[in-house]
Formats: C-alpha cells, structure tokens, sequence
C-alpha cells in the first residue's frame, strides 16, 4: 500500500493514528534539533517532522532530501504546538518513522507555490510543474466540474452525447482549416474540424433529435488572450425547434452552471438585437454590467460651424460619470489612446461638468453655452461628469465609443470579477461584405437561415437580410453561438449562390448535405459554447490559457514539446510532399 491518507485528509481526531503518506517535498526548514517538511499531493498539504527523539538514520536521510523528491513517510498524526490556522491540516504533523526516496528530483526551475518566481515563458516550458501549483490545479478541477455538470445537465433533458470524426472533410466557419495529409491518397487532405458543424445537422436528418458533445475543434486563425487554435466546444443540436426552443434550453443550462458551481442566482436573459448592441454599445458582445450607453449626437452636432462634426457622417459619446476632475494630461492620455490603431479614431472631443453649472469643452470655440447644454442634455449629464465625444463614419466611431466604454468602465471599476450578467444578442445580420474578395460571406456560416421575411431581400438588397443568429454574451465575452439552419435544399442552394459558389463548387464541398436535405431533413437549431471561455469566465481569470492543462503559445506553439516540428524526409516522401521553402 503507497498511502494510507492524503495529503489533505488528516485532522485532531486522527491524532495517533500510524498512517502512510506519499507525495512531493514542497519545502525544508531544517531547524537544527527539528527539521519540518511539507508534504504536498492533490488533495493538500501535511507537515512532516522529525527532532531529537528520532532515529539518527532517518534524521540522516531526511537531510538529504530536495525540493520536489517524491517520498513515502510512515509515522504518527500527532497534535501541533503551533497551529496552522491557513491550512486544512494545520493542526496536525506526522512524526516521521520511516522515509522511502520513491523518485528523487533535481532541483526545479521555479518555485512550486502558488506565488511562483517562475516567468510566463518558463512556466510553460515546464507545464507539467506549473501544473503541480495548486492554483492552476484548481483551475482544472473547475473545468471538470463544469464539463461533469453540463453533462448531467444536458442528459437529463434527453441530449444524446455522439462523437463525430477529428478527420474531415473542410468545413468553412471563417477561419482557415489546419489540414492532414493523407498517405493512401497521394495529394489529398483531411481537414480538421473548425466544429462538428455539418455533422450534427447530419445527426438531426439521421433522427438523433437532440444531440450534444463536448468536443476539440480547431482553427488556424490569429491567437488572443480568447482564442487557442484548438479550443473546447460545448456543441449541440436539437430538432424540431424553433429558435426561443433553443435559447430558452441554454438559458436554462447557464444558469444551472452559474448556480451550481457559483451559487449565483440569475434573472432571465435580457435580449438585444445586434442593432441595439452595436447603437448603444457599439459592440455585438457588450458588457452590460454597467450603463454609460452610446448617444447618438450627430444632428445636433452639425451644423454649428464645427468643421471636423460637420463632416462626420455620425457623432456620438458617453458620458463617464465623475470623472469631470480629469485633467489635461489624462485628457491627452485617452486622445493618444482612442488614436491607437487597435481603436482608429481620429481625436476625441471632451465636455467637463463643472459643479457651477457650467460646461468646460474642447470645442468652445464653436458652441455657445446653451448649445453645450444642449450636447450634454442628451446625456442627462449632472456636475462633476466627463463627457466623451467621437466623430467619424457610423460603424467604426461606433466600434471605437464601444472599446472607450469598456476602458472607461475599466477605470471606474465597473466590471468587477465575480458579477455577471448574460444576455442574447439577437437578429444578426445574415451576410457581411468581405472587402477582400469582394463578395458577401456568411457572418455565422453557410447553413443559418435567413429570417423567412427577409427572404425576398436575399437577391436584391443582401446586406439587409438578418439571420435567425443569437449569441450568448457574458460581461461582454462571445460565450457562444448558434442560428436556426436552413433544411430545404432549394434555399440552401440559393444560400450557396449568393455567397458566391458556382452550383459545381456547391456540389463539390456540400453536395453530401444538400443530398441527405433530399431525403426529409426535420427543421432543426443550434448552439456552441466555446468551453474554455466560459470556464474561465467562472474562475475570473483573463486568459484561456489557465484553464487548458497544455495550451499553445500566441504564436500557435507548444514550447514544452517543441511543436510544430519539420518532419523527416522519409514522412514527405511517403506523403508525396515537398517543402518548397523552407521556414526560416
Ligand atoms: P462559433 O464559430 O460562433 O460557432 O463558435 C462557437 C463558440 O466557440 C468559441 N470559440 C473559440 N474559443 C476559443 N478559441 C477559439 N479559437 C474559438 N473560436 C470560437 C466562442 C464561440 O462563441 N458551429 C457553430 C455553432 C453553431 O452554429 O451551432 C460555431 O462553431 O466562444
């Protein structure tokens, strides 16, 4: 038997008992007539000890332990002196009767603590001891626990759990697919999947009904604190629905996942239309924690000789409560910060709300008091508020306003961790002009249908089409997406042409689908969750990094193992492929 306990299990009630423990060294202070040793595994830490009454030979060989050598110790509970009140197992120690070095370690590369000394690069090097800190650790048993009870959540309401192939045929969601070479076909690829997408509506004609999977997909897109190229996917499909049949069972399960892992109580979801976000939040996925909504400012802006609102196309602001006292430096601060190019405005006009009633502005030059009044008016703005103007064409001003808010919400301390606050964002836009191209592409994919309304607009005017589209937005993060599909071939088709596709090209990469469509396809809806997302969205942290036990680097690397690697020329020849420049 390795062990009779863990290394967290051991109180004052077990105080003389003989046990066993086995696990890491944490750390050694040796105290000359006493020497204590933490011993660590999953479950907690024990201290170990050893003093004068002991045996000079395990005396001995306590001393010649390290830090993270994995021992067994024999011995007994025994109650402390001086307790530890920060530890579970702070009030016991086991006297040490006996030591077995089971793996000795040298010495590590960092600290093995939750407060490591070990730098981001190095910590991934050595994943698995970074891995070994009970806070990463912690992050991992969350995931678990999360993955554990979507399950039971999704079972119980009669989703079917399938698995669907890894290798596949290319699916196009927006982003590029990493590919598989295959050897018995000379030439040819899988691809891996960017979502089991075509495959779960192939589950709904097969009459699975509903369906779920918690499922790897990947994508080869560039890498955000949000996005790893393979990520985690709460992927479901249920047939015979419509789209509030969907969004009521998702509800239904965040909320369930919220309260029972967080013990957070939720109201309903409130919904937004993709219009309303982007009008007063200037974001489709908007922070709804706090308000400091987009005002649309822009008739009563021009024409009052001010040359730069005069030519914008749109106008608008927010209003940041009591920050009225910013002042000049801080003012140029959020200038330079709005003209970066990650936000692309051009200047920011400011209005102060004095105490006295009055209003300081950037702009006195061109409005008088009433008509300041006026701007400010819109805003309800009251002494001691900063207001935030931006002018320039609507959709990128609005962007702009929308990342302004957020960093104002930031520094007002507005988005606390720990609250949350979900919402639908509704009524999507069913296609979306590439300029690169120059031809419409799907906003969700291929296969969302068109609100039946709309349809009529589909040839003459695309862009107006909306999509029967929703997402689920947490504290202004894309948690999840998912549209109702289009099930008739003919529309499909349409679908298809619009978004450019010859009916060749068409048959050649969906004709499978649209064949299966042929033989009674149900009416059937979706949704995905991007898992690493929500998991830490629930442990509060900024990167899903920590919540991945192996992640990739943001330039797609794993640095612990070194990949992507080359390949040997024996692997290129049998796949018939040669490098025709080599990387750098
Ligand atoms: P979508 O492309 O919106 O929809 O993806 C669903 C959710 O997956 C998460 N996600 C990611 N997470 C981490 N890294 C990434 N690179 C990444 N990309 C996406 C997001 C996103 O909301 N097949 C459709 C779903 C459907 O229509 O049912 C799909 O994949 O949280």
């Amino acid at each position: 038997m390795y062990r009779t306990n863990t290394c967290g299990e051991l109180r004052v009630e077990h105080c003389g008992t003989e046990v066993i423990l086995a696990g890491w060294v944490q750390r050694i202070r040796d105290l000359g007539a006493m020497t204590f040793i933490d011993l660590r595994d999953r479950y907690g830490i024990t201290q170990l000890v050893t003093d004068e009454k002991t045996d000079a030979g395990i005396r001995e060989q306590a001393a010649t332990l390290g830090r993270e050598f994995v021992i067994q110790v024999k011995g007994k509970v025994r109650e402390r002196s001086s307790k530890n009140k920060q530890l579970p197992t702070g009030d016991i120690e086991v006297e040490i009767s006996a030591i077995k070095v089971l793996s000795p370690s040298i010495l590590p590369p960092f600290t093995i603590q939750n407060d490591t000394d070990g730098g981001d690069d190095l910590r991934m090097k050595y994943r698995y001891l970074d891995l070994r800190r009970p806070a990463v650790q912690q992050n991992l048993f969350l995931r678990a626990r999360i993955a554990q009870a979507t399950r039971n959540y999704l079972s119980e309401k009669g989703f079917i759990e399938v698995e669907t192939p890894v290798m596949i045929k290319s699916t196009p969601e927006g982003a590029r697919d990493f590919v598989v070479p295959s050897r018995m076909n000379p030439g040819e690829f899988y691809a891996l999947p960017q979502s089991p997408q075509i495959f779960k509506q192939l589950l709904m004609v097969a009459g699975f009904d509903k369906y779920f999977q918690i499922v790897k997909c990947f994508r080869d897109e560039d890498l955000r604190a949000d996005r790893q190229p393979e990520f985690t996917q709460i992927d479901c499909e249920m047939s015979f629905v419509e789209q509030e049949d969907v969004l009521n069972t998702f509800e239904g399960l965040t909320r369930h996942l919220l309260l029972e892992i967080l013990g957070v109580e939720t109201g309903a979801f409130p919904r937004l239309s993709y219009g309303g976000a982007m009008e007063n939040y200037g974001s489709d996925k908007p922070d709804i924690r706090f308000g400091m909504k987009i005002v649309d400012l822009t008739s009563s802006a021009r024409g009052k000789g001010f040359p730069v609102f005069d030519g914008a196309e749109y106008v608008g602001g927010i209003c940041a409560e009591g920050c009225g006292e910013y002042t000049r430096k801080q003012l140029d601060e959020l200038t330079e910060w709005i003209k970066r190019p990650q936000i692309g405005a051009r200047g920011l006009i400011y209005l102060k709300m004095n105490e006295n009633g009055t209003i300081r502005s950037s702009i006195d030059k061109y409005f008088n008091s009433e008509e300041l009044k006026d701007l400010a008016f819109h805003f309800r703005a009251r002494a001691g508020d900063l207001i935030l103007v931006i002018p320039g064409e609507r959709e990128k001003t609005l962007t702009a306003l929308g990342n302004l808010r957020l960093e104002m919400g930031n520094r007002l301390g507005l988005r606390p961790k720990g609250t949350f606050q979900p919402l639908w964002v509704v009524d999507f836009p069913l296609l979306e002009w590439n300029e690169e191209n120059g031809r419409w592409s799907a906003m969700h994919h291929p296969f969302t249908s068109p609100k039946p309304e709309d349809i009529p607009l589909l040839d003459s005017d695309p862009g107006k089409v909306r999509a029967n589209a929703y997402d689920l937005v947490i504290n202004g993060v894309e948690i999840g997406g998912g549209s109702v599909r289009i099930f008739d071939a003919a529309l499909q088709s349409a679908m298809f042409k619009v978004l450019g596709f010859t009916p060749e090209q068409a048959e050649a990469q969906f004709g499978f689908l649209m064949n299966a469509f042929k033989y009674g396809a149900p009416p059937h809806a979706g949704i995905a969750f991007g898992f690493d997302r929500l998991v830490s969205m629930f442990a509060g942290l900024d990167s899903i990094r920590d919540v991945i036990a192996f992640p990739k680097n943001n330039s797609g690397r794993d640095v612990m193992n070194d990949s992507p690697s080359p390949i040997s020329e024996e692997q290129l020849k049998e796949l018939f492929l040669t490098i025709q420049q080599p990387p750098k």
